[in-house]
Order: C-alpha cells, then structure tokens, then sequence
C-alpha cells in the first residue's frame, strides 16, 4: 500500500494504550492526532509513544477540524461515545468505537444511522470475538450442529472486581457492571447464534456490593449497577437468561450455555473449569447414546488463521485498519451492537419498573 492510513486516537485514558499499540504495530497505519477534554493528556499520551509529530488537542472538534484523517478510535467515557463517533462519521472519518456502543439506545441509533449517511465504518470495540477459543465456539454454533438452539444463558462473573475510576460514575459510564463486562457477555451469548431481535425483558439490576463500605471504599458516591440478571424473550422463540456481577459471594454466577434440539455447548466457569482438558464442552446423542466432548484449545486453526493475529486488542484495531483498506464492512457492525444495547436499556427500564417491558429498537433507516 502506498499512503498509511491517518488515524486519529479520541480520548486517551487507558484503553487507548492498547489502540495505540496495534496501529503503531500495523504496517498501513500511523497515528497522526489525538484529543482529550484534559487540558495535555493528549499530549502526553503521543510523547509516551514517541509520536512527536502527530498533533494533539483539547476537544474532539478540533482533531476532526484540523487533522486528516482516514479512521478515529473513539476511546471516551460510556455518555461521550455517541457524541465523538457522530462528529467523526459525519466528517466523512471511519470509526472504531470503544464498548459499550453507548449508554442510550437513541445515541446507538444516531450513531448508526450517521455511519449509514456518510458510508462510513462504524465498528464497535469487543475484542473478544478474536479469541481463538471464542472463534471455536462461534464455529461450532454456527455450523448448526445444536440444531434449533431454544434457549442461551451467560455465565462466569466477578467474585470481586468492582474497578472503579470513571467505571462507577454514573455520569461518565451510565451503566455499571452491566455496560463494564455485561456487554461482554451478551455479545459472547448472541453473536454466536447471529443476533436474533430481542423482543422483551424482565429483570433486575442492583447494587449492594458496592454501596456496602465493608466491600467497596467509596460505597458513598456508588450510583451504579453491581449485579443484574434479566430473562429475555427473543425473536424464533430463543430465550436468553443474562445475569453479570462485578462482586458477590460465589465463585460464579454458572456455565456459558447454549441449548440445542440435537446438541449443546457448555463454558465451564468457576474454580473447576480449569482443571478440565478444555473449558468447552459440546453435548450430542449418537444413536441413542449420550456424547460428551472437550472441544480442546489445541486444535488447529483453519487456513484463514493468520499466525501475526496473536493478541486479541491488536486485532481488533488490525482488522478495523483492514476493513478500511479493503473496503470490506464494518468487522462488529454498530447496527447488530444495537440489539446489545437495547438489551441493555431494556435491562436497566425494567429493573426500574419491576416489571417486564418492551425491548425499543429504534428505527435506524436514513
Ligand atoms: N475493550 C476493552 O477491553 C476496554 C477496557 C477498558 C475500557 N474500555 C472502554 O473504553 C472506554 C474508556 O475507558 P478507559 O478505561 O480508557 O477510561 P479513562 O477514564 O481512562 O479514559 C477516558 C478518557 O476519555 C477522555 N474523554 C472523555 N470525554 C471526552 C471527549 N468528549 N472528548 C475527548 N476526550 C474525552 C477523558 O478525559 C479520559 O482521558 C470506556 O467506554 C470503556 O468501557 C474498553
């Protein structure tokens, strides 16, 4: 390729340290600006990587206004998001956006119907799907080997990780654990059987670890979630049972599960997951009989599998710099992250409610 890709970095905490690492390590991409709301960070941020020539600012507005720029990672707090990933589309800019995509399921909306506008790739920061085993689990569900998968449950859980920082101002994060790791989690469990729409959701968000001194020191100004659980009626009659913690008493909330007419595959979490061959189990009735295999993480990888592709957070950034190049569609576009996200505010409104509602999935045509 002749001309590397310009990218700017928006928002220069802690998550764009590793969006910095994978464009510095892409052979077609080079970092070019950076902004930030704290006066300097940016700054600083580009000295730390050497980049004394990318230029920085004070406001999103200005990167956009005065640099050039083919692609922005917009690496903001949760309720900034919306705000930097639209001004950057409509400027005709492609955007890697960090996860959650949002904290209101209208902002996700606006966001995409901005990509749609300008044409633009609009790709949201869950880098788990690179992970080999996650892939794995993704082929086997996807080959449709469970048959009609009917039921989904999400698993694992925090025993006590409650991180703190902008994590639990509600003003900056919006959501707590469920926008922290939840989002995680949803996209684990329905990115593996394509998304189907959510239609409504019952369920309850609290947050008794982190208002309880005895657990987490600034239980004063805690305004966030802790833990939720909700059950989801989706659309083909899949029922998915999300439940996440940041803190609690048990080792894990159970099993990763998806439930199948001719198969399952099982996530084994909690203190004896590790001691199994493989963490992944597929489930299966052979001619009567009862099967149960350890899907082993020592399988080879196919033949698309490139060996660089190593860490997942580089990758996420590669493949975002790939789509570019390519002209290839956003690699985890913002319109199926929609439906993550209208979980979310589902979760959040009938928790408040205490009682089931209607998912609200806003029109997103242009
Ligand atoms: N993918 C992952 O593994 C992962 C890990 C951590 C965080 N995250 C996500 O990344 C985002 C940032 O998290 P973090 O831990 O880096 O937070 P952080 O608080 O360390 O950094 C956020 C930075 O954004 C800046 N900022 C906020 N609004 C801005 C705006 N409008 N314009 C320019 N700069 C702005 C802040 O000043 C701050 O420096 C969150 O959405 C979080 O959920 C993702």
């Amino acid at each position: 390729m002749g001309k590397k890709l310009r990218i700017g970095v928006i928002g220069t905490g802690g998550i764009a340290h590793p969006h910095a690492r994978g464009y510095m390590s892409h052979a077609d991409a080079e970092i070019v600006g950076a902004a930030d709301i704290v006066p300097g960070k940016a700054r600083a941020f580009l000295d730390e990587f050497g980049l004394a020539g990318a230029k920085a600012f004070d406001s999103a507005e200005e990167l956009i206004r005065n640099v050039e720029m083919d692609g922005v990672s917009v690496c903001t707090y949760n309720t900034t998001h919306a705000e930097c990933a639209i001004a950057a589309l409509e400027a005709g800019i492609h955007v890697l956006c960090e996860k959650p995509m949002s904290f209101t399921v209208a902002e996700a909306a606006d966001m995409v119907r901005a990509s749609r506008r300008a044409k633009k790739i609009l790709t949201i920061g869950f880098q788990p799907r690179y992970d080999r085993m996650r892939r794995k689990v993704d082929e086997l569900i996807g080959s449709g080997a469970l048959g009609k998968v009917y039921y989904i449950q999400s698993g694992g859980g925090r025993r006590r990780g409650i991180p703190g920082g902008t994590f639990v101002d509600k003003a900056k994060a919006g959501y707590g654990c469920l926008g922290d790791i939840g989002c995680y989690s949803i996209d684990e469990c329905l990115h593996a059987v394509k998304y189907p729409r959510p239609l409504t959701v019952s369920a309850v968000a609290t947050d008794y670890f982190g208002k309880n001194p005895k657990y987490w020191p600034g239980a004063d100004d805690f305004d966030v979630d802790d833990f939720s659980v909700a059950l989801v009626r989706m659309e083909n009659d899949v029922t998915f049972v999300f439940k996440q913690s940041w803190a609690m008493h048990a080792d894990s909330l159970g099993d990763t599960l998806w439930l199948g007419t001719e198969g399952a595959v099982k996530i084994k979490n909690g203190y004896d997951a590790g001691s199994a061959p493989s963490r992944v189990m597929y489930y299966t009735d052979v001619n009567g009989m009862n099967v149960d295999s350890f899907v082993l993480p020592s399988v080879p990888f196919d033949s698309t599998w490139e060996p660089r592709y190593s860490d997942m957070f580089d990758m996420k950034v590669w493949d975002f710099c790939d789509a570019i190049i390519e002209g290839r569609p956003a690699p985890v576009p913002g319109e199926e992250i929609l439906y993550n996200q209208a979980i979310c505010d589902g979760i959040y409104r009938s928790s408040k409610l205490k009682k089931e509602v209607e998912i609200e999935i806003p029109d997103i045509s242009v």
